[in-house]
């Protein structure tokens, strides 16, 4: 038995990374992270606010029924109708918590609520009571507790505690505090309230100024036993802390953290690919734990010692966090078993076997193409197999794009739009242009292309290209993703799919209005 405490870790992908402009998922799309994330072992999940439409609603309803393993979170304002909402989504779930939250820095209180600050504490109070009758869980933040005064900050936590919140949790909204500042916060509460000791300090910092891992670790060192984040660093704005970092840095300095989690890191990876793939946002080859290079040896200094002691440049083991080590690992004559298991170690599991069946057909084409086939090559393809077929209206039959010096290039394409099978030709400045423009001319999405990148999955000039295309339409932004041989059938898939995204209705609210 470990002597050191348990750092709690709440996942808020499914609901502050939907947040992330563009980054608004399906509840298919919303079960399959959370199933992922109960591979991870995340003790808690939020899996969205009920309150803001129906759809939100059933999205944490399915992952409430689905979810064994973690507890599922709802969040709600400190509103009746918000919280009777949130019990009501929450009443399949093995576990269940309620978030509740209102502001209570001065600018929130006086701008946003138009409330007095004794209004605030009594809002709190009565939101925490009228949730116990769903659930003993609760969890209240005082939004904005960053910028809110000390003294009013102890009182309202005062108040919650005693009320029933068993977890408190300080956001630091707008991502304005440095680490000893915010260490210093939680120190100071977790001192000056005087019922502190009845509740888990939690925390959840913004990314703004680029400081969220470093406040919320500053905070743990502090005392903070929970810490709230987001895989991949997902969320409003600038993001939310990233949880890979936050969980990899308290295992590679168990010197420094006198509390462990009880996550299987080996999961990491697979819920980057699968959150990135689902909201279309690609993760920077830079970015620590899983990005690209984030193990990637470039110079020959660092590729000798390396080889000579591993420990003399790299502090954690690749494979801890989920990364493979790029070998092959299926070819051309491997069968549907081998598949399969492959599929299940990377943690994927297909729904039904037509889906396998799909995902093993796509498989052998692409084992036709491409030589060696890589963990991140299976992956890139069951995306495809684990798209939401219900929310696609539409699909890329076939299409055949000419580029020729001194010629304009041209696209022509089939797809099957509501159903229908159409056919669509374009010229454009360069190729993917043209397919893009034979794509509208079916579509007629009316968006703008923001954003156009390509990515190798892995290495060799046979790699899949992965694309990623960002698409706005009246302030509303779409990201989508595709992954091919051809980079221009990547590119069609990832336009397609940004399409299929920003044709789904939309009215939610978001949480941090004070009206719905
Ligand atoms: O950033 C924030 O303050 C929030 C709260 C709802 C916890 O997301
Ligand atoms: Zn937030």
């Amino acid at each position: 038995m470990s002597a050191k405490d348990h750092l709690i870790i709440f996942d808020t992908t499914l609901r502050d990374g939907e947040q992330s402009p563009g980054a608004s998922m399906t509840r298919d799309e919303k079960v399959r992270i959370g199933k992922a994330l109960e591979r991870l072992r995340v003790d808690v999940i939020e899996a969205g606010f009920p309150i803001a439409s129906p759809g939100d609603f059933e999205a944490v309803k399915a992952v409430a029924e689905v979810v064994q393993e973690s507890r599922v979170c709802a969040l709600a304002r400190a509103l009746d109708k918000d919280i009777d909402c949130a019990g009501e989504a929450l009443k399949g779930a093995n576990a269940g918590r309620i978030h509740t939250f209102i502001a209570t820095s001065p600018i929130h209180m006086e701008q946003k609520l138009r409330m007095t600050p004794d209004e605030v504490v009594e809002q709190a109070v009565h939101a925490v009571r009228r949730a116990r009758r769903y659930t003993d869980d609760l969890e209240f933040s005082p939004e904005d507790a960053g910028r809110s005064e000390i003294d009013f900050l102890c009182r309202v936590l005062e108040a919650v505690i005693d009320a029933g919140a068993g977890t408190v949790n300080i956001p630091d909204t707008v991502g304005y505090n440095i680490p000893d500042q915010f260490g210093g916060l939680i120190a100071t509460l977790r001192e000056r309230v005087p019922n502190a000791d009845r509740a888990v300090f939690s925390v959840h910092c913004h990314n703004d100024l680029g400081l969220a891992v470093a406040n919320s670790l500053a905070a743990v060192r502090m005392g903070a036993r929970q810490v709230e984040c987001t895989i991949n660093g997902l969320g409003e704005r600038a993001g939310n802390a990233a949880l890979e970092e936050v969980v990899m840095t308290v295992r590679t300095r168990q010197d420094l953290f006198d509390c462990e989690t009880r996550l299987d890191t080996t999961q990491i990876m697979n819920c980057s690919r699968l959150v990135s793939g689902i909201t279309g946002f690609a993760v920077q080859p830079n970015k620590a734990v899983v990005g690209a290079n984030a193990f990637a040896h470039e110079s020959g200094i660092h590729q000798d010692g390396v080889l000579k002691h591993r420990e003399t440049y790299e502090i954690m083991r690749a494979q801890d966090v989920g990364w493979s080590d790029n070998r092959m690992v299926l070819g051309k004559h491997s069968g549907r078993n081998a598949f399969r298991t492959r599929l299940q170690e990377l943690g994927v599991a297909l729904g039904s076997e037509e889906e396998l069946n799909a995902a093993f057909s796509r498989f052998k084409d692409l084992a036709d193409k491409k030589h060696e086939i890589f963990d991140e090559d299976l992956l890139a393809l069951v995306a495809d197999a684990t798209l939401d077929a219900a929310n696609e209206r539409v699909k890329l039959v076939s299409m055949r794009v000419c580029s020729e010096t001194g010629e304009t290039p041209r696209a022509d394409l089939v797809l099957v739009f509501d159903g229908v099978e159409r056919a669509g030709r374009a010229a454009g400045g360069g190729p993917v242009d043209a397919t893009f423009k034979a794509i509208e001319s079916i579509v007629e999405s009316d968006t703008l292309l923001k954003l156009y990148s390509v990515n190798a999955i892995t290495k060799g000039t046979d790699a899949q290209g992965e694309v990623t295309v960002r698409l706005e339409k009246a302030g509303r932004i779409v990201n989508g993703q595709g992954a091919d041989t051809d980079i221009l059938v990547a590119s069609a898939k990832a336009y397609i799919n940004a399409c299929n995204r920003i044709l789904r209705p939309i009215e939610r609210a978001h949480p941090q209005n004070s009206k719905v």
